[in-house]
């Protein structure tokens, strides 16, 4: 690192604007920025003047805009909060938020102008597709934001988004209506992946964490993804008391060795004088009957 000397408010100036660079990228950016001071520097101790003249010169946007802001500069020109308006197509706009979700909370409203007109830019006033966030993600995303995002955007959900905007339309954003959003998403796309939630977020207003309390909270609804078949294992007490052949222990053995078939525990499924029983890709088998299902689709 270059060897550098500070004046009491440069050293203090530095601090702030480190502070505001992401922390998983701190030490990998101070040694840079303290080799463009020295280099502004020369043999004088870096003062304010020297630090603010160096973010305002030698950083590219938009982390420019953002530093600046960060330790009190005013900005080249306003940043565009809300960016230029965009028509968005297939996963792109839950990439785009994803890609926004690295950026520290506070300086998210900067970068959501700017990478939007860069978007703009990318796409001639066109719609904005995949393709083109993925393009600047991978050239201008810094890493390791740039693997990070890279990386869930390999596991985003495969569902097509436009679902959430239709179910929406269908049920309004009010917020006594979010259950029946989300069950209908659920059913939809076979369970609640977090781009869903943060889709419904975004067309309602509703805040995500809100919406993942609720997802959370209830049994109802599951988070991850179930297997081609989905079965329902009844823990009720009824069940649980009528267990005498081992049914549970027996299908949870068989769905262990059984990739396509994903378990479930759940409380009462309302027929407790069938116990025990399980239920099967939606509908309920009892005893014997749920044996020879499992057996069906474990073997298929
Ligand atoms: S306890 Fe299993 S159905 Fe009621």
């Amino acid at each position: 690192m270059a060897e550098v000397t500070w004046s009491p408010e440069g050293e203090k100036l530095f601090g702030k604007l480190l502070a505001a660079v992401p922390e998983a990228m701190r030490e990998t950016i101070k040694p840079k920025l303290i080799q463009m001071l020295a280099q502004r520097a020369g043999s004088v101790a870096i003062d304010e003047a020297i630090i603010k003249t160096m973010v305002q010169e030698d950083l590219p946007e938009p982390q420019k805009s953002a530093l600046m802001q960060a330790i009190g500069m005013q900005a080249p020109s306003q940043p565009a909060q809300e960016g230029p308006s965009l028509e968005w197509t297939g996963k792109s706009e839950i990439m785009f938020e994803l890609m926004l979700g690295e950026v520290p909370e506070g300086m998210r409203a900067i970068f959501r102008g700017k990478l939007s007109a860069v978007i703009a830019q990318k796409t001639q006033s066109g719609a904005v597709t995949e393709d083109h966030v993925n393009a600047v993600v991978n050239e201008i995303v810094p890493e390791p934001f740039k693997s990070s995002i890279l990386k869930k955007f390999k596991t985003l959900g495969d569902f097509d988004p436009a679902i959430i905007g239709e179910i929406v339309k269908r049920f309004g954003t009010s917020r006594d209506k979010l259950m029946f959003i989300m069950h209908a998403a659920q059913d939809e796309i076979g369970y609640l992946p977090r781009e869903a939630m943060l889709a419904i977020s975004d067309k309602t207003g509703i805040p995500v964490s809100a919406i993942y309390s609720v997802a959370s909270f209830y049994k109802a609804f599951r988070l991850e993804r179930t297997g081609a078949h989905h079965v329902k294992l009844c823990c009720g007490t009824a069940c649980h008391i009528h267990d005498t052949a081992g049914v549970g222990r027996e299908i949870e053995t068989k769905i262990a060795a059984s990739p396509g078939v994903s378990i479930e525990k759940t409380l009462c499924l309302g027929c407790c004088d069938c116990a025990p029983v399980v239920e099967i890709d939606g509908k309920v088998y009892k005893g014997a009957e749920a044996q020879a299902k499992i057996e069906s689709i474990t073997l298929a």
